[in-house]
């Protein structure tokens, strides 16, 4: 099986876990406890725009569940707001008041519902020492990972405001 978590968009081969009943949504259910899903039994996790919706005491469990779940040789796919890039965007002196007001809730959240707030402004190396700990073998970092036209692609200012990596089991 491979789970999108967090996901919104239907596509083949692809099963939703998501905190809240949506569309296309297979199972309910909060990233940061899979315990619905036996050790070894998903090929591939995917999670756009949602480890950052995470309370920080709660992201080691969240990250030893995933490799928990994943098969041996499995792979996780992980995008969050990429902090530093949003923290460059934002002391720019010549962004307009309106760039920085959206950078903030880039990093804060929208928002707009009560799962819309960030707990945890993600960076790279918060990312690989976090993979890392958890028993991830190796990280790579990559541009797009061309599956979902998603958050993971959002490119409001020129280039991606996402930290994008994918984590080897
Ligand atoms: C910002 S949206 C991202 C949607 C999509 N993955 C994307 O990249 O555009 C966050 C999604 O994650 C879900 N979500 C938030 N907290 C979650 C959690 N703890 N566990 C699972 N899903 C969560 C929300 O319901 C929402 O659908």
């Amino acid at each position: 099986m491979k789970l999108n978590i967090g996901g919104e968009e239907k596509k083949e081969g692809w099963k939703i876990l998501n905190i809240q009943k949506k569309p296309h949504v297979d199972f309910i259910g909060d990233i940061s406890d899979l315990g619905q899903f036996e050790d070894n039994s998903i090929d591939e996790i995917y999670a756009s725009h949602v480890i950052e919706h995470v309370p920080q005491k709660k992201i080691k469990q969240t990250f030893e569940g995933i490799f928990r779940v994943l098969n041996q040789n499995g792979k996780v796919y992980i995008s969050v707001p990429d902090m530093d890039i949003l923290c460059t965007i934002f002391i720019d002196p010549k962004a307009p008041i309106k760039v920085k007001h959206h950078v903030m809730r880039m990093m804060f959240g929208g928002q707009t519902d009560d799962f819309d707030f960030h707990y945890y402004g993600w960076n790279i190396e918060f990312m690989k020492n976090t993979l890392s700990a958890a028993g991830f073998k190796k990280l790579e970092r990559v541009k797009s990972f061309s599956l979902f036209k998603d958050t993971s692609e959002f490119a409001p200012y020129g280039s991606p405001i996402s930290l994008n990596v994918i984590g080897y089991k």
